[in-house]
């Protein structure tokens, strides 16, 4: 698989190739960044560790190298200052993301192609995205709240002292201020969390507090995140390259999930090469459905103003 990583030269583009690389899954990173010596040092960067990781092909440069991709990643964008929230970057975000949807289709993409959105708002941009590309909306996907629900599973990992890798522990629907804990199947090693010494409706709000401001957290301490959101990139990215029809929390444009349309966001979502295979209506309490519904209504209006801004033309 070929992955194209646009803004490969930034933090989180960098980030992502060189998860990609200790992947060590696909065949080829091809970073594109509008400043083209960054990115051809993170290029190059990536490539001079290739003779000790795997046998892939690592470049960079313009949109020549959309064509013969298999995965279009989209990181580029500004980032948010820590007090402000991903859905108010839409004014400064959406005019850059258009124009780079407009490169992206001059240049061509092949009919099987897959687009992962990062840039934020990550959720209205994967939604602009499905509308303006010529492509299946199943082959347009958002990082959505996969970065939130590894953050989500390391934090609590973390306060418990637990293995990381066996916390099972979801969130859904906005990568952003409206994002929904999904506390009614949490468990680690199948153990619910409620079970587990110590725990309590304390505990539970401190640290999906703290996941909730992640973002702002790493923002503030370090200007903004990276290796975490290289890692969820990844795990999506390794999702459709091993067509393993992983089950993942990412967003793309919903068709009636939870009775949710006419919005993307994060729901559990059956991810293989040809992008969202299914979305599952996995049991929730009905607190957290309420809470997802919400989520849309939130991302909604903020598609309805940039819709009457920018206009749409598949979706509505
Ligand atoms: C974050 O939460 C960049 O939105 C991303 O850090």
């Amino acid at each position: 698989m070929k992955v194209s990583i646009i803004g490969g030269g930034g933090l989180v583009g960098s980030c992502a190739a060189f998860a990609l690389q200790a992947g060590r899954i696909v065949r080829e990173i091809a970073l594109l960044d509008v400043n083209a010596d960054l990115c051809a040092g993170q290029a190059l960067d990536v490539l001079h560790g290739t003779s000790s990781m795997a046998d892939q092909i690592v470049s960079s440069g313009g949109y020549e190298l959309i064509p013969s991709s298999d995965c279009i990643c989209i990181t580029a964008g500004l980032r948010r200052k820590p007090d402000e929230s991903r859905l108010d970057l839409i004014n400064r975000n959406v005019d850059l993301f258009q124009n780079i949807l407009g490169e992206v289709a001059k240049a061509g993409v092949k009919p099987s192609a897959t687009i992962l959105v990062v840039s934020n708002p990550v959720d209205v941009l994967t939604y602009l995205a499905a509308d303006r590309l010529d492509l299946p909306i199943s082959q347009v996907l958002g990082l959505g709240t996969q970065l939130d629900t590894i953050r989500f599973r390391s934090l609590i990992a973390a306060k418990l002292k637990a293995p990381p890798t066996q916390v099972n522990a979801l969130i859904l629907g906005e990568h952003g201020d409206s994002m929904v804990p999904i506390w009614s199947s949490a468990a680690i090693g199948g153990l619910p969390l409620e079970k587990l010494p110590g725990w309590s409706p304390n505990l539970a709000s401190e640290i999906f507090t703290r996941t909730k401001g992640s973002g702002a957290e790493v923002i503030k301490l370090k200007g903004g995140a990276g290796f975490a959101v290289g890692v969820a990139i990844a795990d999506v990215i390794h999702a459709m390259a091993l067509d393993s029809h992983k089950i993942l929390p990412v967003s793309s444009v919903q068709t009636g999930c939870y009775g949710i349309r006419n919005v993307a966001l994060s729901v559990p979502t059956t991810v293989a090469c040809a992008g969202v295979v299914a979305t599952h209506e996995i049991e929730l309490w009905p607190k957290e459905v309420q809470a997802l519904k919400t989520s849309g209504n939130t991302l909604r209006q903020t598609i309805d103003t940039v819709a009457k801004r920018v206009g749409l033309t598949k979706l509505k």
